[in-house]
């Protein structure tokens, strides 16, 4: 069986060293470890962009046909987009309160004591 593997951002976390280094580009994640020595563009790029969406700089790079070809190797798994995360976000989200009306008399009467600053 292969199942493709999903990552979170969390799973990410633990591959984010030189030693054991994953990112995402376009919703892909690759296991860049074995990569790092050989990238032309240096390994420090790579590491700052360990574990995590590194898309926008792959791309302002303008990597060739090449270099993409050369992602199929690596690929780990998908990366779990934020649609898939939406439910355990609403759950911790609050609704903003609304601002009780008895306050903007509070907050004039603010407002007129700072101007008297002035
Ligand atoms: C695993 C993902 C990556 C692969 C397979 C890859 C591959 C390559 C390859 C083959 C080149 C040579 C030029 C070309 O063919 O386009 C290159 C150049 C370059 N890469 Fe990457 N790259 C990756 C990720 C990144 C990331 C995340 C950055 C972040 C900024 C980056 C920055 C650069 C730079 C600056 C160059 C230009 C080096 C130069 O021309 O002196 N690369 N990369």
């Amino acid at each position: 069986m292969s199942e493709v593997k999903v990552f979170t951002l969390a799973d990410l976390a633990e591959h984010s060293s030189r030693e054991d280094l994953y990112l995402v580009i376009d919703g892909k994640v690759y296991d860049c470890t074995k990569f790092l020595d050989e990238h032309p563009g240096g390994e420090e790029v790579l590491v700052d962009e360990a574990g995590k969406d590194a898309t926008e700089s792959f791309e302002d790079v303008g990597h060739s046909e090449e270099a993409r070809e050369m992602l199929t190797d690596m690929f780990v798994g998908n990366f779990q987009s934020e649609g898939g995360v939406k439910t355990a976000k609403s759950a911790t989200s609050t609704t903003p309160k609304p601002i009780p009306a008895t306050d903007s008399q509070d907050s004039g009467r603010l407002v007129s004591w700072i101007k008297g600053f002035f």
